[in-house]
């Protein structure tokens, strides 16, 4: 192996010309590689020489050889010491001042700041060099893995003159994981960092993810969860943080960390972590240097404090930025940032008062802070003001924050989202809601271009930039940018679902670019991630474009934000879980209509926090847009929307429009037996058959609370009605016995079946339709406190049989266990008898709630 590696390089070093091994475990690979597949590339590649040289010492620039390496396999060996260009053609690596010696006429028409890097083609005495310069060494990197990423989408690159640099500075991945090994809103195994209390001995997996993240231009990571365990700063702990920060450091990944204000009382002994007391001034000093004594490239901390329980400066009197402060000005002669959560609400809001509304807390707490900041702290800002809802406005905020850096806070890990069992993918919300939303605090300011430090009058004009913080390397850039909290695991697949993984990339090549367009996001991860054949291409980007949308139709329309079990698991339907609570995530739903009155004029005031221009877009009922009426104004179910339809029509048609949608997505998929491999075929199979039938659930809850809550009947008459549904409790049970489900609207006509004190029970009825053939659905609970068994039989045979083996977010019957198992082209006769026996196990009750038989097309 490592004979193999070094046989493909000449090392030139300007300082020892000397030949250098490169790390031999490049090639290992634990879980999926996600897009970063190089099967097909060698054959692509062609023309591209054998040949790699590298300027420059450090590991990144070694990585990136390493990726050409593993990338376009093994080629004739050339080897040498040279300090002088080779003599063959080329791929010629290092910074640009690095490189510019050896090819002085090297100049580019702008220079290349942190992190940017130029991909060009150059001809000398005959042989032909691909130039990949960066403004740095992660900038090398980065162009690697652009060129990479062109060959396997099949690009010419035989002449290349290309520049490009990121968005903004700040481009961070955010991990929720806990030091027991569990991971808050994680839906894909354990923690690849920490297992029982400490990081884990094996950080292969962590390496791994390094590389997938360096791929897409993300710069560091911070690894545990925001509600942090104050022991992450223990002086037992930071040396295993130092391993952490070692599996990142090839792949130019800084380590960062999440830290509980309350540290200097609860791990430094001090009586007090009031921030403005010098004693913990000292010590956050203390800590601080330490850890860069043995982390140099630390990259900085997250701060949720006075949220959600946590402890916080409000303690003591004190406010956001005197918290900030504090530990900004310990991390800030090392360079480190400090990125402090505008996530800061009450969670105890008074339910009848009509003008409290959480919406408003982000800004009502922090515009007045704006300008307090030490430079190096960076506001992170959720896209909406809520909570990471299928549809939510921009935060207000975004515009609010003059001279206030600001990073937008964004999840990948689909919290209300699917919870990466149903396919949604991101990069059309981030963008259409929040990145081109059209803030108009200063002409035109985009949030991606405030973000981007392009607009909005900051109070670091951009040419002081590097003085202010010359450790921080942000070229001509404020501090500003992304975090977005993803939630990775030890699961094959990174986040569960296969496909979601489009999320990840999406965000990692919007936080490059965010002016990149949907549509080419998505070409581009399926091409990396399934190949270039068009079948494949055009069908799965067909079914990840619009998949936001669907979601938002059959989970909550119109600005009702996801109608979630909010004081639970966020997944399944539970609509009235959100209201007559303190938490605030209100859609004040009663008899006569629906929606929030966030408006100047009669409701919170909310829409006063945007500019005027933005304000002209919501306050006015007849102008504010169809997707978030619901979030701005409280109307009655009989309000015509611009579609021309009443709200009422909309939330019947958009839910059964959501889930016949979502049942399209297996027939998609279907279309890829045999183009895609056998595991990740049936890996996703199995979640879109999932998700159609979840989808049913959700469609049928919603649509009944709001048909009850109304009285209005839908004019299609689909809501109710039911013609080919059997209810379970209206079959000839043998042991089942009726069971109420809460919420009601989780289970058809409010109840269902459960097999408690028995082996096994059966529901049966007797066919009496046309005879022919028949899709056969079984609507049951799949509960997480047992692995029921379940037999479909017509006449006494069997027709099949399954488990509830899912790992579902409850122990009940209800929303989030309702699972459809379907059984298609069964032959059935008037007189037929269709029996289901279920076998419980453990707590769980092999509960039933209906089937369907729906005679199948001719
Ligand atoms: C949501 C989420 C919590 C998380 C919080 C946060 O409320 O459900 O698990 O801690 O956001 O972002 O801090």
């Amino acid at each position: 192996m490592f004979t193999n590696l070094l046989s493909k390089f000449i090392f030139l070093s300007a300082a020892t010309a000397s030949l250098v091994v490169l790390p031999g475990n490049a090639m290992a690979q634990t879980a999926d590689p996600a897009w970063l597949r190089y099967e097909s590339l060698k054959k692509s590649a062609t023309g591209t020489p054998n040949l790699i040289a590298i300027v420059g010492r450090s590991p990144v620039l070694f990585s990136a050889g390493q990726e050409l390496v593993r990338a376009l396999g093994t080629r004739p060996a050339q080897q040498g010491r040279t300090a002088s260009l080779p003599t063959k053609d080329a791929f010629f690596l290092g910074t640009l001042k690095d490189v510019r010696p050896y090819i002085p006429d090297l100049k580019p028409s702008h220079p290349l700041g942190p992190d940017a890097f130029w991909l060009k083609t150059v001809q000398r005495n005959g042989r032909r060099y691909w130039v990949i310069a960066g403004g740095n060494d992660r900038g090398v990197l980065y162009g690697t893995f652009a060129l990479l990423r062109k060959i396997a989408q099949k690009q010419d690159v035989s002449s290349l003159d290309e520049m490009e640099s990121p968005s903004a500075p700040i481009r961070w991945a955010s991990e929720w994981d806990n030091l027991d090994g569990s991971i808050e809103r994680g839906y894909a195994g354990r923690s690849i960092f920490f297992d029982g209390g400490k990081v884990r001995p094996d950080l292969t997996r962590v390496s791994e993810y390094a590389r997938l993240l360096a791929s897409i231009g993300i710069d560091a990571c911070s690894i545990n969860n925001v509600n942090a365990d104050p022991k992450i700063l223990g002086p037992d702990f930071i040396p295993q943080l130092v391993r952490v920060a070692e599996a990142f450091r090839p792949w130019g990944v800084r380590l960062a960390i999440s830290v509980d204000l309350s540290a200097p009382k609860s791990v430094g002994g001090l009586s007090t972590f009031d921030p403005l007391e010098p004693q913990v001034a000292a010590w956050w000093k203390k800590t601080v240097d330490d850890i860069y004594s043995q982390i140099p490239d630390f990259a900085g901390f997250v701060i949720k404090a006075d949220s959600e329980g946590r402890s916080g400066p409000s303690q003591y009197g004190r406010n956001a930025a005197d918290a900030a402060n504090v530990i900004a000005r310990a991390l800030k002669p090392h360079g480190g940032i400090m990125l402090y959560r505008a996530f800061v609400y009450n969670h105890h809001l008074n339910w009848n008062d009509p003008k409290a509304d959480r919406a408003r807390a982000a800004y009502d707490y922090f515009h007045a802070l704006d300008g307090k900041f030490e430079d190096n702290v960076v506001l992170q800002i959720k896209n909406g003001p809520i909570d990471f809802q299928v549809c939510e406005p921009a935060s207000p905020l975004f515009g609010a924050m003059k001279q206030t850096s600001e990073a937008v806070e964004l999840q990948v890990t689909q919290e209300y989202l699917g919870q990466q069992r149903h396919l949604v993918f991101l990069p059309p919300m981030w963008k259409e809601t929040t990145l081109d939303f059209d803030m108009h605090v200063d002409g035109v300011t985009e949030v991606k271009d405030i973000l981007s430090g392009k607009v909005s009058s900051s109070k670091f004009p951009v040419s002081s930039q590097n003085s202010r913080n010359s450790k921080l390397e942000t070229g001509n850039l404020r501090l500003g940018g992304y975090n977005a909290v993803v939630n990775v695991g030890l699961d094959q697949y990174w986040l569960g679902h296969p496909l979601a993984m489009a999320n990840l990339y999406g965000y990692g090549r919007l936080a490059w670019n965010p002016d990149l367009s949907t549509a080419q996001i998505a070409k581009e991860w399926t091409e990396l991630t399934f190949g270039t054949d068009p079948k494949v291409v055009d069908t799965i980007t067909r079914m990840l474009l619009p998949s936001w949308r669907m979601y938002e139709n059959y989970t909550g329309p119109l600005g009702l934000q996801t109608l979630t079990d909010i004081t639970g698991p966020h997944y399944g339907p539970n609509i009235e879980s959100s209201e007559n609570n303190g938490w605030g995530q209100w859609h004040r739903a009663d008899a006569n209509g629906v929606g929030m009155d966030r408006t100047m004029a009669t409701g919170t005031g909310f829409i006063g926090q945007y500019s005027a221009e933005v304000q002209k877009i919501y306050e006015p009922l007849e102008k504010c847009p169809d997707d978030l009426l619901l979030f701005m104004h409280h109307v009655p179910y009989t309000f015509v929307l611009h579609s021309g339809k009443t709200v009422i029509q909309y939330l019947y048609d958009s839910h059964y429009a959501g889930a016949e949608e979502a049942a399209t997505l297996v027939t998609e998929w279907k279309l890829l037996h045999g183009l895609v491999d056998d595991g990740r075929y049936s890996e996703v199979l199995k979640r879109q058959e999932y998700q159609a039938g979840h989808a049913i659930v959700w469609r049928d809850a919603v649509a009944n609370y709001f048909h009850k809550l109304s009285g209005i009947e839908d004019a299609q008459h689909r809501v109710g009605h039911d013609p080919d549904r059997i209810e379970a409790e209206a079959m000839q049970l043998s042991g089942y016995a009726p069971a109420d489900v809460t919420p009601w609207e989780t289970a058809s006509g409010g109840k269902a079946v459960a097999c408690t004190g028995q082996n096994s029970c059966s529901a049966s009825l007797k066919f009496d339709h046309q005879g022919g053939n028949y899709t056969i659905s079984v609507q049951y609970f799949d509960q997480d406190n047992g692995v029921s068994h379940y037999e479909l039989l017509v006449n006494d045979h069997q027709v099949g049989s399954w488990a509830a083996d899912d790992h579902l977010p409850s122990d009940k019957m209800n929303g989030h266990t309702s699972t459809r198992h379907t059984f298609d082209n069964v032959p059935l006769q008037r007189g037929d008898t269709v029996k289901i026996v279920g076998r419980p196990d453990g707590a769980e009750p092999a509960g039933l709630d209906y089937v369907e038989l729906t005679r199948e097309r001719q």
